[in-house]
């Protein structure tokens, strides 16, 4: 499968959220949207998954426009919104029962499927429990589970590690690039880290512009001669603030990184950057 998106363009009234987006992304492997705030990424996702129509540009799935046919994509389509929506009296089992029947699952399969999504999402104990009581993080394991009803081919996730601990915050990184093997999966973050490890593809936006796109080696090497490291006395601030990536103390003092393109000062010696650093290098401008 192929998702074309070609020169999308998004205005509301005040704002561009997105401006001439065009990018081409394949099944198999897991591609990773990654912005700060306001970039842009909600919007971009809402409008692949026909909730939102945008103001210029096409979307093309195996060549065929999901702009004007959105029927092509949705019965395929898996979408978790940012702002998870739930039915507080009801219990896990129960919501997604009745999605389940809303997307017109047949009733034995999809039965079956929502036992062993809420085993795989760790809910299986918490089923008949109402959504009212449960935490945020176990709410947003139900929206995700609520997106993999009736497995579908594309997978949306806005930001699905919000408020999830580590341990399941890997859970569901591994989960959801198991599915991308031969599913188009896009997931998207603030923080590259949180998708180091398992994005194939990585799309940067910002202020509503693609910035980035391609493998995080590639994204590496961006940042290359440009991370800078010293250390200064325990007790003392480094300069320029604003460019430091990380301090981190230490016995011999406080190790000060610095994202920047001209050697901060004298003593600072270039070091190899990290996935952080470059992202701060194309997400910042430095
Ligand atoms: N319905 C709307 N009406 C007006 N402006 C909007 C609307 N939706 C989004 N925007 C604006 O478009 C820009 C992009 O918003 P979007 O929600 O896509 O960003 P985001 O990258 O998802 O941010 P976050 O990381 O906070 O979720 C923002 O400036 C936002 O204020
Ligand atoms: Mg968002």
């Amino acid at each position: 499968m192929q998702l074309r998106v070609e020169n999308l363009q998004m205005e509301f009234k005040q704002k561009t959220a997105l401006n001439q987006v065009s990018f081409t992304i394949e099944s198999g492997g897991l591609i990773g949207l990654i912005g700060p705030n306001g970039a842009g990424k909600s919007t971009l996702m809402k409008i692949v998954a026909t909730l939102l129509k945008p103001t210029q540009g096409d979307i093309l799935l195996d060549g065929k426009s999901i702009i004007t046919n959105p029927q092509i994509i949705q019965r395929q389509l898996g979408y978790m919104p940012q702002q998870i929506p739930y039915v507080p009296q009801l219990s896990a089992v129960e919501y997604l029962r009745y999605l389940a029947a809303l997307k017109g699952l047949p009733k034995e399969a999809s039965d079956q499927q929502i036992q062993q999504l809420l085993s795989l999402l760790h809910l299986h104990d918490v089923q008949r429990q109402t959504l009212a009581t449960f935490s945020g993080g176990m709410r947003q394991r139900v929206g995700l589970a609520a997106a993999l009803l009736g497995d579908p081919k594309i997978i949306i996730v806005d930001e699905p590690s919000t408020g999830l601990d580590p341990i399941e915050r890997i859970s569901i990184r591994n989960l959801l690039s198991e599915l991308a093997q031969d599913r188009i999966v896009i997931l998207s973050t603030h923080i590259v880290s949180d998708i180091e490890a398992v994005a194939s593809n990585l799309l940067l936006l910002r202020n509503g512009k693609l910035v980035f796109q391609g493998t995080a080696d590639k994204l590496i090497t961006t940042a290359q001669n440009r991370v800078w490291e010293y250390v200064i006395p325990l007790g003392q601030h480094p300069q320029d603030e604003d460019n430091v990536s990380e301090l981190r103390q230490s016995q011999d003092g406080i190790h000060v990184r610095v994202v920047a393109e001209k050697q901060p000062t004298p003593e600072a010696i270039i070091v190899a950057p990290t996935l952080e650093d470059a992202s701060l290098v194309v997400l910042e401008g430095k």
